[in-house]
């Protein structure tokens, strides 16, 4: 049965192993404009740094139950609901610890998704906010979800380590997830002035040809100062440009 038909969320990791290139900044945003379009929406805070629960409002030194109490000690998905009709399973640093404390548990790379299959029909979409590493969080991110979004830095020349994620995808998608599929690449922080930029985002679209390359989110330190507010930035910003990209990207995610 098509996902679309199965009222069952799709589940969808934003993934890429180099930090600062927007991943989270990305969830967050996307999951606003996709409540804000009407589909109920949780994100998933991947990362033991816990940058989403510190966008969306909360102290992960304080927050009572993170995402490793499931995965570790097997309890129900801890869901705060207080951001702009978003809700968050926050992370703390005990997700450092999972890869030690679970090196000798069988089939943990499915442990997030076992987690994830009490709620996944109560909601739409499930934003899967991964580490900057494509280790164990990840793995068990993309064995969870049934797509991948992939922010990439529109200045990365290189596509630094584009060959290292794809040879991931291609892992999981042979064995532990075939039916993963890909939402596509997001060029991140793009300047259109910049001929470096302008280079890349050819680069992006020739490497990820085959798949959808989104409209690309602008380099604005309005994004630092939404950030900063613990806000949406089309709640700050409303006309900013890179609120048409956002919308666009979520529209597509609403139909592919
Ligand atoms: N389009 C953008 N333009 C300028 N700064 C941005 C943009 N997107 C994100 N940032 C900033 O870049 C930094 C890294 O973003 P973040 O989303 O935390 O990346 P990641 O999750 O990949 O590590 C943050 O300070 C964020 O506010
Ligand atoms: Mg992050």
């Amino acid at each position: 049965m098509d996902i679309k038909d199965s009222g069952l969320a799709r589940i969808i990791s934003l993934v890429n192993q180099a930090g600062g290139v927007g991943k989270t900044t990305l969830t967050s945003n996307l999951g606003f404009h996709l409540a804000e379009r009407g589909a109920r929406v949780l994100l998933v805070d991947m990362d033991p740094q816990a940058s989403l629960t510190r966008q969306l409002g909360h102290n992960p030194r304080t927050v009572e139950k993170a995402v490793a109490h499931t995965l570790l000690q097997d309890e129900p998905i801890p869901v705060l609901s207080d951001w702009h009709q978003v809700d968050l399973v926050p992370s703390n640093n005990n997700s450092a610890m999972l890869e030690s404390a679970l090196a000798q548990t069988a089939d943990k790379e499915v442990l997030l998704k076992q987690g994830l299959q009490t709620i996944r029909n109560q909601y739409d979409f499930i934003l899967i906010d991964c580490p900057p590493s494509l280790g164990l969080s990840s793995i068990m991110s993309l064995v969870a979800s049934t797509h991948v979004l992939i922010p990439i830095k529109a200045s990365d020349k290189g596509l630094e380590g584009a060959d290292n994620l794809g040879d991931t995808l291609r892992r999981i998608t042979t064995k532990a997830n075939k039916c993963l599929r890909i939402a596509g690449a997001v060029p991140m922080m793009f300047d259109k002035r910049k001929v470096i930029h302008r280079t890349s985002n050819e680069h992006i679209k020739r490497t990820f040809g085959k798949f959808v390359v989104h409209p690309p989110i602008p380099e604005s330190t309005d994004f630092e100062k939404s950030w900063r507010a613990r806000t949406p930035l089309a709640k700050l910003f409303p006309n900013h440009p890179a609120v048409q990209s956002l919308q666009a990207i979520a529209a597509h995610l609403e139909t592919h």
